[in-house]
């Protein structure tokens, strides 16, 4: 049977995933976050729409440091290695707050960037060791430029997306592949608890788009597909102009 182990499980984009991988085929879930409440409730929720012979493990664990998140995906990891891994968590830290308090940019950048970083070597050397696998990594269009609004979270999710191409490299010939993912903004309890502004994808936009790009085995999934041309021309922004713009 297809197992999918899912590092902050309680994620709504990843839940929002987990629906559509739920109603595919036969699968193994092996949930795992912080939460146990929450990721019980997801656990049954997943077993009502899941297809005949879906099963999930719920496994929670720290993620306050190193050790704790080594230990963390290690037991994850004991309920087998999976056909396909997330890394789902992150949070939007609060860019004045990051700007002003040391401790606050530390953990913006460690929560966003070096401890799914860790997960993900750790996934990808399970994956890599069985003979094959699918590694998600949730990054962002936050990552693709650093701007004046959310550097902080940005340059995270930039570390995040470096390793993953240097992921993608090391899994030539090994049966992985490792798709990194780009969302723009969605609503989620992250984007609404910071208020941000414009225009929110769904998380069900948002996942349909993943799940045909992982399924494909893309590189990089921009989710939903527009943030692509978007992001290249946020990018190529000559600075004086990117200057003038609030964003
Ligand atoms: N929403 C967006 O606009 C957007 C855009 C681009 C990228 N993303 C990325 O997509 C991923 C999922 O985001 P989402 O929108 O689905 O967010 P969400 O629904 O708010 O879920 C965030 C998840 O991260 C976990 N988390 C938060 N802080 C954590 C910490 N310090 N240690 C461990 N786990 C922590 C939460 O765990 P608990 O349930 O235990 O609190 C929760 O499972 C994130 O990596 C995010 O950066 C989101």
């Amino acid at each position: 049977m297809r197992r999918i182990t899912v590092i902050g499980a309680g994620s709504t984009i990843a839940e929002a995933c987990m629906r559509g991988w739920c109603s595919e085929q036969p699968t193994h879930f092996v949930l795992v976050g912080r939460s146990e409440e929450n990721l019980r409730a997801l656990a049954a929720d997943l077993l009502v729409r899941g297809t005949e012979g879906t099963s999930v493990t719920v496994h929670t664990g720290g993620f306050e440091d190193c050790d704790a998140v080594s230990a963390t995906v290690t037991g994850a990891l004991a309920h087998g290695t999976p056909d396909i891994a997330m890394v789902a968590f992150g949070s939007l830290p609060d860019q004045a707050a990051a700007g002003l308090l040391p401790s606050a940019l530390a953990e913006a950048l460690t929560v966003n960037g070096v401890w799914p970083a860790l997960c993900a070597q750790m996934l990808f050397n399970a994956q890599r060791d069985a003979g094959g696998g699918r590694l998600v990594l949730l990054g962002s269009v936050a990552g693709d430029r650093g701007r004046r609004s959310n550097y902080a979270y940005g340059a995270a999710k930039s570390l995040l997306a470096t390793f993953a191409a240097g992921l993608q490299h090391a899994s030539a010939g090994t049966g992985v592949s490792v798709s990194l993912v780009k969302p723009g903004p969605t609503d989620t309890p992250m984007t609404r608890d910071a208020g941000t502004r414009g225009r929110l994808a769904s998380p069900d936009e948002v996942a349909r788009t993943m799940l045909a790009g992982v399924a494909k085995g893309q590189p990089v999934i921009y989710a939903p597909a527009r943030w692509r041309a978007i992001m290249a021309i946020i990018r190529a922004l000559p600075r004086p102009l990117f200057d003038r713009l609030d964003i």
